[in-house]
């Protein structure tokens, strides 16, 4: 039996495992789901050791469990693969708009409908489909790679805890190659590669004024404004042709290349439906000299949240408020460092905040982006596998979003590929969310196939 062969034969066996743990409700941000992420974790680590898995095992953490599992290849020079998901999901109320219980899955028309049916609970067990594959089409008892499995419980609460684990684990980890299956492709029909995603670092920002509100006829005119000041500061954020003015703030960027932009315009993109999706934006916007695209998946940001202050309530209130409040968030891209990116904002504020004024700054720790460069031998077997499977050429994206990729990569020192068939339609952290179990199968292939490639390649590609 082949690969797609065994795969479609073991469908709906697939289908059925996948639906019993999307019934566990493992929802990491809510305390009262803590048993639940625990129940998720056990399920995952005893489904990988029926799979054949000899070991699989729950790892602590200081806060939610991750899973481990590790087959080992037979040779000794076999590279190491590690793959890594979450299996932890966002929160899901059928008052949040649902048609179905969230946490009572079901296949409808092909379709597997519940919280964590894409993101991320099918793309994590449609390896354990595709490991099978490998083997029944080889006839071995041990996959040619060898494979670790670490599938973390917190993600969707920013994975406070995986770096600290990553860390201690190191020792024990290390591997070749890292494989991320946990973002999206363009399209059913465009199968593509994400080789980057954004990071992130949020503000909170407070310009005080007078000790307290002030008559604005009795002072008005005579005192800075914090609300004023404040608006000056966030306008200052972004020059003329959209680029943020905070010093050093594109230092560390990676530019893209010109092979890397010439694939991104190969995507079929359409403007006017991306608005559409942009909640009817009425135009695009950004910095200059970059497509819509390249602004969205690599180049960074500086975005207004919030701001507030003074007087918002009914009618005229004719004062100088005593403070000013605002909250920024900077979506970043490779190597931009999260907290670099704060002393400089705080040197801004310091620079530009009036005399009589005080500045204050609070900061969150951030997401570190990560990139793959799409001439990586990793990257490249990841493509050859996913056109096997998909049968069509296999273009390139980037993600928007984030994850612990970073720190992957960065505390194992492994490059990393990512094998995805998540798709932006999917409705995840939405209502309905779901996933085409055709998708997931051909994930299942890709990821037996790469298993053969990164063999294949060991040796002679250096990764
Ligand atoms: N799998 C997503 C990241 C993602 C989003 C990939 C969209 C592809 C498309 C991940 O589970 C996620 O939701 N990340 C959060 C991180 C946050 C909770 C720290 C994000 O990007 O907002
Ligand atoms: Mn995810
Ligand atoms: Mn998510």
């Amino acid at each position: 039996m082949d690969i797609r062969e065994f795969v479609e034969a073991n469908a709906a066996e697939f289908a059925a495992a996948l639906q019993e743990w999307l019934a566990i409700p493992s929802v990491s941000a809510d305390p009262a789901r803590h048993g639940d992420v625990r129940r998720s974790a056990e399920w995952l680590a005893a489904y990988l050791g029926k799979t054949g898995f000899p070991v699989a095992d729950v790892w602590e953490t200081a806060g939610l469990p991750a899973v481990y599992a590790h087959w080992p290849a037979d040779g000794e020079d076999a590279p190491h693969v590690l793959v890594y998901g979450h299996h932890d999901v966002q929160p899901a109320e059928l008052a949040d708009g649902w048609d179905y219980e969230p946490f009572e899955p079901a296949e409808r028309d092909g379709k597997i409908y519940g919280r964590g049916a894409s993101d991320d609970k099918g793309q994590v067990l449609f390896h354990a489909l595709g490991v099978r594959a490998c083997l029944a089409a080889s006839g071995a008892t041990a996959p040619p790679v060898s494979i670790t499995m670490l599938i973390e419980g917190e993600e969707e609460s920013g994975s406070p805890n995986f770096a600290g684990l990553l860390t201690d684990r190191r020792d024990r980890l290390r591997p070749d190659v890292i494989v991320v299956s946990d973002t999206t492709m363009w399209a059913a029909d465009v199968p593509s590669i994400c080789t980057g995603t954004r990071g992130l670092v949020d503000a909170e920002i407070t310009l005080t004024g007078p000790s307290h509100d002030l008559h604005s006829g009795s002072f008005g005119g005579g005192v800075p404004n914090p609300l004023h000041a404040l608006a000056a500061l966030l306008a200052g954020l972004h020059d003329a042709d959209g680029r943020v003015t905070l010093p050093g703030f594109y230092d560390d960027v990676i530019p893209l290349s010109d092979a890397e932009r010439d694939l991104l315009a190969r995507l079929p993109f359409g403007e006017r439906e991306w608005l559409t999706g942009a909640g009817d934006s009425g135009a695009t916007y950004g910095e200059a000299g970059y497509t819509t695209l390249e602004r969205i998946w690599a180049r960074p940001t500086a975005e207004v949240n919030g701001v507030w202050g003074g007087h918002t309530g009914p009618g005229p209130k004719t004062i100088i408020p005593g403070q000013a409040h605002a909250k920024v968030s900077f979506r970043l891209v490779a190597a931009q460092e999260p907290a670099a990116v704060i002393t400089s904002l705080r040197e801004y504020i310091k620079t530009f905040t009036p005399n009589g004024l005080v500045a204050t700054v609070t900061a969150g720790h951030g997401v570190r982006p990560c990139r793959s460069p799409i001439d990586s031998p990793a990257v490249a077997a990841t493509r050859r596998a996913m056109e096997r499977a998909f049968g069509r050429e296999v273009l390139f994206t980037r993600e928007g979003g984030s994850g612990p990729e970073a720190d992957l990569a960065g505390i194992l020192g492994a490059p990393l590929a990512f094998l995805a068939v998540g798709l932006d339609a999917d409705r995840i952290h939405a209502p309905n969310e779901y996933v085409d179990l055709s998708r997931l199968l051909r994930g299942a292939e890709a990821a037996a196939y790469l298993w053969g490639e990164l063999a294949a390649g060991a040796g002679t590609d250096p990764w």
